[in-house]
């Protein structure tokens, strides 16, 4: 029988993950290499949070639907008409706009439970399901049940199509990231994302990010990485292997004008005060109009936790996906972002955009080797959890004690 998972990483290890930061203790190895987590993780971890997951400017055709996977969930997301209330533009970067044109929901039939949804397609407004041909429409409602009752009866007494329809997943779209919870009673989107919204709109001014454009070309960076999720957020919380990992980076960035960032409880990372790139020969991207004098040449890479990952800069933006796919495979979704359209697509800048590109991806492939070796480490009998440099890895340290605390709440759901 298999033991339970608090047997398997208990109370007192998380408890020593607590620990002031010289005596603590990090996430025990079982946490990256258990399948077990990683299904616990999904419904605990990620999945009682808002969980980003996917880029809406990726589905721009409306009455769309695409089944996509969560943690070996499958779910499809819907993309239906903008209505009044959508967001102000194609990226859904309004403020607190609820996701009115893009809906997410299980992809299984009420019926017998098949999937229902097994390839992305256009449709003239309804699902149907290939079983037997239940019928839902892009808001979930069953609308048809053929011969549910006999041959050529429709309806059948005691059953209620409205009691049947698709089960939604509570959503929410914040600067072209399609965010879910899963387990539905996480706090609503605007509180938990409020630290980061004001610290931001401190940047870029209140409406800085009402023209943000993701680059159409040249504007995404995707790996398949072999480690944990876990790793791939650690490792961008701290500044500390930016020396070894990222010697090019680090000649105009570099490690000691980093800083570290704490915003919440749910986002820490980075602080960088010296940021120029000096991409020669290039147009220069123009800025955030409303960035303070004072912060020029800064730059700031918060961890959004769960799986997100900032950077924001005085001309562009990154945000970076991290899709976890199994226990030791992860997937990286990277897209660069401009202050307007023109920078963002312009011929103009065209050449910078694809000098930007290749020194993200540059950075970003760096850090895969190192990561995949976390997670070699990870089977290792000598290890469980390492421990902390008392002055560089306080934000690792952070998102472990996150992680903590999502495992205690978890241990009392189940
Ligand atoms: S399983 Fe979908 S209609 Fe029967
Ligand atoms: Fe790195």
């Amino acid at each position: 029988m298999n033991r339970p998972l608090s047997q398997k990483i208990t109370p007192q290890q998380l408890a020593a993950i607590d620990q002031d930061i010289k005596s603590a203790t990090g996430m025990p190895n079982a946490a990256y290499t258990d399948p077990e987590f990683f299904v616990f993780e999904r419904d605990h971890v990620l999945g009682s949070s808002w969980a980003a997951l996917m880029f809406c400017v990726d589905y721009k055709e409306d009455n769309t639907v695409t089944p996509i996977e969560f943690m070996g969930l499958p779910l499809i997301v819907i993309k239906t008409k903008q209505g009044k209330n959508q967001p102000r533009n194609q990226h859904g970067n309004q403020p607190g706009n609820q996701p009115g044109s893009i809906k997410v929901f299980h992809n299984v039939c009420s019926h017998r439970g098949r999937k229902l949804v097994s390839e992305q397609k256009k449709t003239n407004g309804m699902m149907v399901c290939p079983y037997h041909c239940w019928t839902y429409d892009l808001n979930g409602k069953l609308c048809a049940t053929p011969h549910i009752g006999g041959i050529g009866i429709h309806q059948a007494e005691g059953f209620h199509p409205q009691n049947n329809g698709l089960k939604e997943i509570r959503s929410h779209i914040w600067l072209g990231v399609l965010f879910i919870n899963l387990s539905g009673d996480a706090p609503e989107f605007t509180d938990y994302a409020r630290p980061m919204l004001e610290r931001y709109h401190g940047l870029v001014g209140e409406h800085g990010f009402d023209q943000i454009e993701y680059a159409d070309t040249h504007g995404q960076i995707t790996f398949s990485i072999n480690c944990n999720w876990k790793l791939a957020m650690e490792n961008f919380c701290e500044a500390y292997h930016l020396p070894w990992i990222h010697p090019s980076l680090n000649a105009y960035s570099p490690l000691q004008k980093h800083h570290h960032l704490f915003i919440s409880e749910d986002f820490a990372g980075q602080r960088s005060t010296s940021f120029d790139p000096s991409i020669t020969g290039c147009e220069s991207f123009p800025g955030f109009n409303h960035w303070p004098e004072d912060q020029a040449g800064c730059a700031e890479y918060p961890a959004f936790y769960p799986n997100l990952m900032f950077g924001f800069q005085e001309n562009h933006l990154f945000i970076l996906i991290v899709h976890p796919i199994d226990i030791d495979k992860t997937d990286e979704d990277a897209r660069l972002i401009y202050v307007n359209h023109e920078a963002a697509n312009g011929g103009k800048f065209e050449s910078a955009r694809i000098a930007n590109h290749d020194a993200w991806k540059k950075v970003f492939s760096e850090d895969v080797t190192a990561v995949e070796g976390l997670q070699q480490g990870r089977r290792s009998s000598g290890y469980s959890g390492g421990v902390f440099s008392p002055v560089q890895d306080a934000p690792t340290l952070h998102f472990h004690q996150w992680i903590a605390r999502k495992y205690r709440a978890g241990y009392k759901r189940q």
